[in-house]
């Protein structure tokens, strides 16, 4: 689904610009709900839970929605664990796989937070630090899925993880810390063909009687969102059937019941928010060159687009008939700041056709859900962080998170030196 239409009409729009100015997020409560209902029908034969992996959209309004629906949370830090717990979300909710392991993860351990172990050396850490008690770890399990080497998480260019050929060793560590390891996850990020998924969940499960303990099997996120209308949705449905036929299979080879949990980020939210922006300046270069674009938001608030040529729809609301091919430019002093690259190919333009726009006009990147407010070149020209808005259910217009100011730009620096 790309279209914005479904997320906020042209009124609805002007409303939110001219309350809280433009670059702003917003996210459709109705279709995060309609998401999150989508995931939680995953067919699991013996059990199933979902988490949102919290880096994707790490404002608490989200996070409390997802809790209040049953999804727990999935954080990639010692840092989003407390900014969860924060947000009011249960430690028991958590689940923590790091690559780099808290200096409190103690701490939050003895909260109720699970952590997956994704090294050795924190296995052995977590070992010292609780000895006798129940540990997930995290595998590599030689295969990946990314579309590069920037978003693969699974295979030998992936550090993620604890490579599949060192099971003697994890379980070696587990000996001599008396652990039980209790669940296995893998998170290699297969996208939306179930066919990959079947393979995932085999990969994931081939050592399975290798950990007679383990009774959650984790496979992580990576369901894929369409975000262009060349692109295609998974569709949990099918993902999952073909998933639980893997685990019926151990079941009846085994008769362990394993429960299937998921960690989706970009499927929970992709598709569920616009960031809303303004045209400041249209220019081109010559008749043998290219129109652009010039907005007021740019890589300080959407990154994907410059780091992995990540491609956005943009829309505009225009009564024009005219259509102009664009190039749409984000306001930072850097070539880099592109809207519109090709895919993949941060370095490549790749102007969209778009009805004439007048100075001034609303735009707005569509499917900024994941990974955009979340992940930005934060401050970079000392642009304030864009806010937040949520459109309730009934229409209401809820601030999720403020914008920035300049003071909180510069708040921690240390003032009146002498210098
Ligand atoms: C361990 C883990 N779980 C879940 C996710 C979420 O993936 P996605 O946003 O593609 O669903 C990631 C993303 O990198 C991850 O590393």
């Amino acid at each position: 689904m790309c279209g914005y239409m479904a997320l906020i009409d042209r009124e609805t729009a002007q409303k939110i610009a001219a309350t809280y100015g433009t670059p702003v997020y917003v996210y459709s409560e109705a279709a995060l709900r309609r998401t999150a209902e989508e995931v939680l029908a995953f067919p699991a034969p013996y059990g199933f839970k979902a988490r949102f992996a919290m880096k994707a959209a790490s404002t608490a309004a989200i996070l409390r929605l997802f809790h209040s629906m049953g999804i727990g949370i999935d954080a990639s830090s010692g840092f989003e664990a407390r900014r969860a717990l924060l947000a009011g979300i249960p430690p028991t909710e958590i689940s923590l796989s790091t690559q780099e392991l808290p200096q409190d993860f103690a701490d939050l351990i003895r909260l109720g937070i699970h952590m997956n172990a994704c090294s050795l050396d924190q296995l052995e850490c977590y070992g010292k630090a609780f000895p006798g008690t129940e540990i997930g770890i995290r595998l590599n399990p030689g295969a990946g899925a990314g579309h590069n080497n920037r978003t693969n998480t699974g295979g030998v260019s992936s550090s993620f993880g604890i490579w599949h050929e060192y099971i003697d060793r994890i379980l070696k560590i587990a000996a001599d810390y008396s652990l039980q390891i209790v669940r296995l996850h893998t998170h290699i990020g297969s996208g939306g063909d179930p066919e990959k998924w079947q393979q995932t969940a085999m990969l994931s499960l081939d050592s399975i009687d290798r950990f007679p303990d383990v009774h959650t099997v984790d496979l992580g996120g990576g369901f894929k969102v369409a975000r262009m209308p060349d692109e295609k949705q998974s569709d949990l449905q099918v993902v999952g059937n073909a998933v639980r036929r893997v685990f019926e299979d151990v079941y009846r080879r085994t008769g362990r019941k394993l429960r299937i949990e998921i960690e989706p980020g970009t499927f929970l939210m992709a598709g569920n928010a616009v960031l809303l922006t303004r045209i400041q300046d249209i220019v081109d270069t010559g008749s043998a060159g290219l129109n652009f674009l010039k907005v007021d938001c740019g890589m300080n608030d959407i990154l994907r687009p410059s780091i992995y040529g990540a491609r956005h729809g943009i829309s505009l609301f225009s009564d024009a008939a005219e259509e102009k091919s664009y190039v749409v430019a984000g306001h930072c002093c850097e070539s880099g700041d592109i809207l519109t690259p090709a895919a993949g190919e941060p370095e490549v333009l790749e102007p969209r056709t778009l009805p004439v726009p007048a100075l001034g006009d609303l735009l707005l990147i569509e499917s900024a859900g994941a990974y955009c407010s979340s992940m930005p070149a934060k401050n970079y020209n000392s642009f304030p962080e864009a806010p937040e808005l949520m459109v309730r259910c009934n229409g209401e217009l809820l601030l999720i998170r403020r914008k920035q100011t300049l003071e909180q730009i510069i708040e921690n620096e240390v003032k009146d030196l002498a210098l």
